[in-house]
């Protein structure tokens, strides 16, 4: 028996990186998936990766910053498939890297807009429809930036330590309804985002950023995605209110 078999799993940021390898590994799992993505060029070859696996995958264009944005994406996602069971809020942006005293307005905005914003925006309206459905789960890509600091990346930081707070706080508040919402922290993971960044291609910067991590190497998409699907899953019935750390030991420093 699959672990998803019918189940339809929304997921935000899903093109790119540790959201589409979440969203290939829930194809597998036989699972309905929604895409919500900014337009992107990868979109073609991303969605048709996904549907290779499984053809009941769509894609929704969506800015998760935009609050009526997220309430338009969720309302297709019950229009095709006629429920929302799993939900993915796992868009994010890495931001401009700045000491806090010379972070302009405009960049600690932007990454709480995406980051922070759009968690909530998302939640908002998932929550709403899982309330009337009575099941539902809920997981939020945090980050090991979700438990402590990071120099020149306070908008990040403090994006993602909210996150978690939202988890916990829709945890509680929606437990009685049958709803379980967890959080990942992965580590520093190969994916487009880190290549935004300047990392990938800057040796020294990634050795830097490897040596942080006592496994001494970056974590893969596809090793984030299966803590995704545990969670996910009737395999974590008892979990909820968690932020499952996935990081080569980082955090245990
Ligand atoms: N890569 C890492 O090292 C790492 C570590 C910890 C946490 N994370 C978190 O994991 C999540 C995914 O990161 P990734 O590494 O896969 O990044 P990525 O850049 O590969 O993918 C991010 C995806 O989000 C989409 N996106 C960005 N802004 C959006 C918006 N406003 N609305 C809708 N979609 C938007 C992009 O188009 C892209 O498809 C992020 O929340 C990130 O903060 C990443």
């Amino acid at each position: 028996m699959k672990k998803l078999e019918n189940k339809t799993v929304f997921i935000t940021g899903g093109l790119s990186g540790i959201g589409k390898a979440c969203a290939i590994a829930a194809a597998k799992e036989g699972a309905n998936i929604v895409i919500a993505d900014m337009q992107s060029k990868e979109n073609e070859t991303a969605m048709a990766e996904i549907k290779s696996i499984n053809a009941k995958a769509i894609f929704t264009e969506c800015d998760v910053s935009v609050f009526t944005h997220m309430q338009v994406a969720i309302q297709k996602t019950v229009d095709a498939f006629g429920s929302l069971d799993v939900a993915l809020n796992n868009a994010g942006i890495g931001g401009e890297a700045h000491k806090i005293g010379d972070m302009s307005e405009h960049a600690w905005l932007k990454v709480i807009n995406v980051n922070l914003n759009g968690v909530f925006n998302g939640m908002h309206h998932q929550l709403a429809q899982m309330a009337k459905q009575k099941s539902g789960v809920i997981v939020n890509m945090a980050s090991i930036l979700a438990k402590v600091g990071f120099a020149s990346s306070a908008h990040y930081v403090a994006a993602k330590h909210g996150v978690i707070g939202l988890t916990q706080t829709a945890a509680i508040e929606y437990a009685e309804e049958g709803i379980r919402v967890n959080a990942i922290c992965p580590g520093f993971i190969d994916s487009p985002l880190l290549v935004k960044g300047g990392i990938s291609e800057n040796k020294e910067v990634k050795q830097l950023i490897v040596s942080l991590h006592p496994m001494k190497r970056l974590g893969k998409s596809e090793e984030i995605a299966t803590g995704f699907i545990f969670l996910a899953s009737n395999e974590s019935s008892f979990v909820t209110g968690t932020a499952l750390e996935m990081d080569g030991g980082y955090l245990a420093q």
